[in-house]
């Protein structure tokens, strides 16, 4: 998955065109960090010019620390590689021969080979390994019959595979075109002109108001304007975004992914907020019929079976739940109410899931952080996390704020008192961070250099269990496992040797259960700690209900003082992006 971006700028900004693709590229890289690049139109040499490099941002704002160019239209991308390695020549943007078209792109053209070799037929040189350099030279061809905008179309009109497009040419500097065929694309607008992104939080500094661009749409923007076709509408609702741009900066932590820890009892306190402002959450409750499944990936999947847990102790009722990237295989079992849970609402394989669950004539209740995201918008009811801005690669506030919002559905459900049960939630989370945060430092002084460990639970912290196992491989990369405590002895054991680490994550429903498996472990010399009230990493005592809001949060902090003490950045993780919009 990638960033992309773009801007028209009117004519006394021209000269900030290249600081701000850069600001915009610092808050898409969270998107993908393998290469960065920007392409601009230098009016006064009437030239396109672009600069593109392997590695971080960082790394291209150094080549562009000295460059000044006076430019009304550019575009620039972050790249998370799909085709072809992580290189300067594979990075975006891609031109044609002529270099009077330069293109970036996120997503997949499937039909990139057989465009390539007919233009390859007909004279075109190519020197990437990308699908996306196919798109500019096929530019070029339409380009030498029909004007810009007809080109253009014709262009994307011969593309297979999915893709948010922005591209420029020379032979029309004032036009920026748009396609976007299901990665996500907004369109923003203020005082200095007109501009396109992969997400709103990239635009937080420049636009007074977005607008989302749907599924099949595509057009144009100029410094002052826009045009949009391809589907029943010509107008955009443009809105002012909900988040400021301090949501998406730092402030006085080092890392996104710490200040997002800590902001979780507030991300908890909004997202209750939110609950108890509309009906929609007895809507989506009154909406779940007999046959009800829950369907997510990552973070967002463990949450979900937090919920199927919770939901069948409450109603005797189970919800199916499926890891999004296997649901295809259960299209059978895609009907009645399915809920999709989904940070960013942009994940592919929750997406896909969601519209084969449609084809069966479910209805889709979403569970979603970002407004205005594809799942957002595809829901037949949208139950809206308000987490603000998650920017961290690993997801931290935004699991438990999804948690907050799938209690209130089971206790809506079960008609238990929403403020009453929920309320308490926030000071768990801040409780548990006050009291575990020294310990959880200081275990992962004592653990950072081992390679495996397991993370083990029973009851509902199996599933909490799992979270914490994910955030340590995701961001410190040791390989963390997590097992319901009684499985280990059917064969995960074998690992157990001296000095083996082991992770217990509490709670009170079978405590004899988790004293058995530390004493198989300890007894075999395994180091073994727990997560739980006065022992190892101490937090609050609670009732089996309130558990992963007061084990996740010590997880998550030592996930990332194990990323630090192995010197590793905690917001961009190798090889991972925010949000997986690619297959
Ligand atoms: C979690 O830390 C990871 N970043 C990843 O597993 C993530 O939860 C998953 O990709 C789902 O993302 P979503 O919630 O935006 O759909």
């Amino acid at each position: 998955m990638c960033g992309i971006a773009a801007a028209a700028l009117r004519s006394k900004f021209r000269m900030e065109m290249i600081p701000l693709l850069l600001e915009f590229l610092k808050a898409l890289e969270y998107r993908g960090y393998d290469s960065a690049g920007i392409g601009v139109y230098d009016e006064v040499n009437r030239r396109i010019i672009i600069w593109k490099k392997k590695g971080k941002v960082e790394s291209l704002a150094k080549i562009l620390r000295n460059v000044r160019v006076r430019a009304p239209i550019g575009i620039a991308h972050t790249r998370w590689a799909t085709h072809g390695i992580p290189s300067d020549i594979n990075a975006h943007p891609h031109t044609d021969c002529k270099n009077e078209v330069a293109v970036v792109h996120n997503g997949i053209i499937s039909n990139f080979r057989e465009l390539k070799e007919k233009l390859e037929e007909s004279g075109h040189k190519f020197v990437s390994d990308t699908d996306t350099e196919v798109i500019a030279h096929l530019f070029e061809e339409y380009l030498k019959s029909m004007p810009p905008f007809e080109a253009f179309e014709k262009t994307i009109r011969s593309l297979k595979g999915y893709y948010a497009i922005v591209m420029i040419t020379s032979k029309d500097p004032t036009k920026i075109f748009f396609a976007r065929k299901e990665s996500p694309l907004v369109i923003g607008r203020g005082s200095k002109g007109y501009f396109l992104s992969s997400d709103m939080v990239s635009l937080l500094g420049s636009a007074e108001e977005v607008a989302v661009i749907e599924d099949g749409e595509y057009g144009w923007i100029t410094e002052d304007d826009y045009f949009v076709t391809g589907k029943n509408r010509r107008e955009l609702s443009f809105f002012k975004p909900s988040w400021t741009p301090q949501q998406a900066m730092k402030g006085q932590y080092e890392h996104f992914m710490l200040k997002e820890i800590y902001e979780g009892p507030t991300a908890i306190k909004e997202t209750l907020v939110g609950i108890l402002s509309d009906d929609n959450i007895f809507k989506a409750a009154e909406m779940m019929d007999e046959h009800v499944v829950a369907v997510a990936a990552g973070t967002s999947y463990h949450a979900s079976l937090i919920f199927s847990y919770l939901y069948m102790k409450h109603t005797g009722k189970y919800i199916i739940t499926l890891d999004a990237s296997e649901a295809p295989h259960y299209k059978n079992l895609l009907r009645g109410t399915v809920i999709a849970v989904s940070q960013s609402g942009e994940t592919y394989d929750t997406l896909k899931a969601v519209r084969l669950a449609k084809k069966n004539g479910a209805k889709i209740i979403g569970v979603v952080n970002v407004l205005g995201s594809t799942l957002d918008r595809e829901s037949d009811i949208s139950l809206r996390l308000r987490a603000g801005p998650e920017i961290g690669v690993a997801a931290t506030k935004t699991f438990l704020a999804q948690l907050t919002i799938l209690y209130a559905l089971t206790y809506a459900k079960v008609g238990m008192d929403l403020e009453e049960t929920l309320r308490p939630l926030p000071e768990v989370v801040k409780e548990s961070l006050e009291m575990s945060a020294g310990y959880a430092k200081a275990l992962a002084n004592k653990l950072y250099q081992k390679r495996d460990m397991y993370v083990l639970g029973t009851g509902i912290s199996n599933f909490v269990a799992m979270e914490i196992a994910l955030k340590i491989k995701e961001i410190s990369y040791i390989h963390a496992e997590a097992y319901p405590a009684g499985e280990a002895k059917h064969g995960p054991i074998s690992l157990a040797e001296k000095g083996f680490p082991v992770l217990i994550a509490w709670t009170p429903e079978d405590e004899d259960k988790l004293e058995v498996a530390d004493e198989e472990f300890s007894s075999r010399g395994s180091e073994v700690y727990w997560i739980a009230p006065e022992k190892d990493i101490p937090i609050p005592k609670v009732s089996w209900e309130i558990v992963p809001f007061a084990v996740t949060p010590p997880g998550q902090l030592l996930s990332y003082y194990l990323a630090i003490k192995r010197g590793l950045d905690p917001d961009k993780p190798r090889n991972l992006a925010k949000s997986v919009t690619v297959h």
